[in-house]
C-alpha cells in the first residue's frame, strides 16, 4: 500500500506546479497539501482537485508541530515535499519576523514531526524533501564559476539567511537522527502561478496595464532562470529516485541580465499587440495599445539593499545521476509564461486585491461546510 505524499506550501507558486504535475503522472498516489494560506497562497487552480477527493487539503501553519504530526499519522504520510516558506526577498528586508518562524522554526517542526512518526523505521520509500533555493551560497562575480553542491553558504538577505538556517536543521536530522533527507537548491523560478510581486509576473502585469516597469539599480543583476515545470521535474526525481543525504542543486543554465528580462517581456508584449486588436481593447492603457513600446515604462529605482549581483548554478549532478534537464529554453519558457498571463488575468486581479487571501479562505471554509452538510 502506498504511503502519502504531503506537501507543505501546495497553495504556492510552485507548490501548485508540483500538485498538478504529481497528480497527472502518479495516478493513485494520496497526495495532502498543507498551507497557511498567506498572503502567497492561491488555492482556486487546486479547488477542482480537493472538490473532487484527489488532494486533501489542510489549512495549517507548519510551525504548529502537534497539527504536523497529527497531519502526517492520519494520512499515513511516506513522503514530505516541503516548500512552505516566505519567499520574497524584499519582504524579508522590510520585516524579516515572518521568516524567521515559518522558515526557520516551521522547518524545525515539521522535522521533529516527522522524526517522531517515522522514528527510526528505516523504509526506503521514506523521504522528506527541503526544497532550497540557491540564494543561500550568496552572489557570485561575473568572473566566478556556478553554483555547485559542495559551495560555502554566504547568504546576504535575511530570507536567503532565513533558508540557510532550514538547510542546516534539515542536514542536522539527517546526520544526527538518520532522518531521509535529500536537500534541493534551485535558481530563480518563473512561469504560471507566480505571485505578482516577482520580477517577472510584476513586469508583465504592469506592462499591460501601463504602469511603471521599476529596474533595480542599472538593472546588471543576474538570475539564472528556471521554468517552474522544470524544476518541478528536479523535483519529482529527487523525491521518488534522489539518495538520503544528498544534495542536488537545480538550475535553467540561463544566466540573464533584469534589464535583458524586461526587455524581452516588453518587446515580446508589443509584438503580440501588433498582431491582436482584441488585446489593446483589453488593456487600452499599454503603451503597446497605441503603437508605442513598454520599454517606455521602464524607470531605474533605488537598489535593493544587500543586492546580490549574480547566482548561476552548475546543474551535473541531476543531470549525471537523475537525468533530471530543463525541456524550456528562456524564449520557449518566457512565450509560456507571457502568454499564461495574457490569458488568466482574472487570477492575477485578485491576486493583487489585497483581500485575496482573505477571500480565498471564505472560498475554501464556504465549500468545507456545504461538504459537511452534505
Ligand atoms: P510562495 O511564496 O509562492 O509560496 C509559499 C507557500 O507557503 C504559500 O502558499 C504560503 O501560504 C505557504 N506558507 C507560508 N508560510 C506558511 C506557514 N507558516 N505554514 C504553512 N504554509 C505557509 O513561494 P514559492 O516561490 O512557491 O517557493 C516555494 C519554495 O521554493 C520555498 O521554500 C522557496 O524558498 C523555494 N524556492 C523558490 C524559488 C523561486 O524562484 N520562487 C527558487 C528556489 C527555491
Ligand atoms: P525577484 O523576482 O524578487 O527574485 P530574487 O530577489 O529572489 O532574485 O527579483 C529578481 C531580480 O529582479 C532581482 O535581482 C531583483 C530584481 N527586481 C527588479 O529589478 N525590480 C523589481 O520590481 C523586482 C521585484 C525585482
Amino acid at each position: 500500500m502506498t504511503g502519502s505524499l504531503l506537501i507543505t506550501g501546495g497553495a504556492g507558486f510552485i507548490g501548485q506546479n508540483l500538485v498538478h504535475r504529481l497528480v497527472a503522472r502518479h495516478a493513485t498516489l494520496p497526495i495532502v497539501v498543507v498551507d497557511a494560506l498567506t498572503y502567497s497562497a492561491n488555492l482556486t487552480s487546486l479547488l477542482p482537485l480537493i472538490d473532487t477527493g484527489r488532494i486533501t487539503f489542510i489549512e495549517a501553519d507548519i510551525t504548529d508541530g502537534d497539527r504536523m504530526e497529527r497531519a502526517l499519522a492520519e494520512n499515513g504520510v511516506d513522503r514530505i515535499a516541503h516548500l512552505a516558506a516566505e519567499s520574497h526577498v524584499d519582504r524579508s528586508i522590510a520585516d524579516p519576523d515572518a521568516f524567521f518562524r515559518t522558515n526557520i522554526e516551521g522547518t524545525y517542526a515539521l522535522l521533529k514531526a516527522a522524526h517522531a512518526y517515522w522514528g527510526g523505521d528505516p523504509r526506503r520509500t521514506r523521504r522528506f524533501l527541503h526544497v532550497s533555493t540557491d540564494e543561500v551560497f550568496g552572489d557570485l562575480t561575473d568572473d566566478e564559476p556556478p553554483f555547485t553542491e559542495d559551495t560555502p553558504y554566504r547568504p546576504s538577505s535575511p530570507y536567503s539567511a532565513s533558508k540557510a538556517a532550514s538547510d542546516h536543521l534539515a542536514r542536522a536530522f539527517e546526520r544526527t537522527y538518520g532522518l531521509p533527507v535529500t536537500v534541493t537548491n534551485c535558481s530563480n523560478n518563473y512561469g504560471p502561478f507566480q505571485h505578482p510581486e516577482k520580477l517577472i509576473p510584476l513586469t508583465i502585469i504592469n506592462a499591460l496595464r501601463g504602469v511603471t516597469l521599476p529596474v533595480y539599480g542599472d538593472g546588471r543583476n543576474i538570475r539564472d532562470w528556471l521554468f517552474v515545470e522544470d524544476h518541478c521535474a528536479g523535483l519529482e526525481a529527487a523525491l521518488f529516485r534522489g539518495e538520503g543525504g544528498r544534495t542536488y542543486c537545480i538550475g535553467g543554465g540561463t544566466e540573464q541580465r533584469n534589464l535583458d528580462v524586461v526587455n524581452l517581456i516588453c518587446d515580446t508584449i508589443d509584438r503580440i499587440f501588433c498582431k491582436s486588436s482584441e488585446l489593446a481593447k483589453r488593456w487600452p492603457d499599454c503603451p503597446a495599445a497605441r503603437g508605442a513600446s513598454c520599454r517606455d515604462l521602464i524607470s531605474f529605482v533605488t537598489d535593493r539593499p544587500g543586492h546580490d549581483h549574480r547566482y548561476a548554478i552548475d546543474s551535473s549532478r541531476i543531470a549525471r545521476e537523475l537525468g533530471v534537464i530543463p525541456a524550456e529554453s528562456f524564449a520557449s519558457g518566457m512565450e509560456r509564461t507571457i502568454s499564461w498571463y495574457v490569458a488568466n488575468s482574472d487570477w492575477w486581479n485578485r491576486a493583487l486585491n489585497a483581500d485575496f487571501s482573505e477571500w480565498m479562505k471564505q472560498q475554501y471554509a464556504e465549500r468545507s461546510a456545504a461538504e459537511s452538510a452534505a
